[in-house]
């Protein structure tokens, strides 16, 4: 598995248990407040990270280029910004958070753009550059 993949389903599965476990925390106390972050936790951090690193993980040649690794930090960077602010502002209630939230959304977001860009962009210079020469 490329190296990104493996960053990407590391940093996924870390999410996946925080966002599980406020889950639990909403379901054991009865206050579902911060469901909206619950739910951001387990989809942005889990399942949108996972799908990034099995997108590397199907197009090998596209995981080596430096773009995919400067989508990861970025990506990472924005929901470690952003999730435990939107927490914190729902759970325990302090609106005054809410710049932080939006400072990693918009680094989320511009992630998301670098995604974009990767699955629109050829693999083939990458390919032809790295294939044995032809006869
Ligand atoms: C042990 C695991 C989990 C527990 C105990 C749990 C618990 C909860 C609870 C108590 C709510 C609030 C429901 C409400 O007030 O309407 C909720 C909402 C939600 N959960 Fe989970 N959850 C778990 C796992 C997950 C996972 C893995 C995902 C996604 C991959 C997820 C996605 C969502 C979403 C999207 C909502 C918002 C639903 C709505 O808009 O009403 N949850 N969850």
């Amino acid at each position: 598995m490329p190296r990104v993949s493996e960053l990407f389903f590391k940093t996924a599965i870390v999410f996946l248990i925080l966002g599980v476990a406020a889950g639990l925390q909403m379901a054991i106390s009865g206050d579902h407040g911060a469901f909206p972050a619950h739910a951001h936790i387990n989809l942005l951090g889990w399942v949108t990270s996972a799908i990034f690193g099995g997108y590397y993980a199907l197009n090998p040649a596209k995981a080596e280029r430096r773009i995919a690794v400067i989508h990861y930090g970025l990506y990472t960077v924005g929901i470690v910004i952003m999730l435990p602010a939107l927490y914190w502002m729902l759970a325990a209630g302090h609106p005054e958070i809410e710049p932080v939230v939006a400072i990693g959304s918009l680094i989320v977001a511009a992630a998301v753009l670098i995604f974009g860009f990767v699955v629109f962009s050829s693999s083939e210079t990458v390919r032809s550059a790295t294939a044995a020469p032809a006869r």
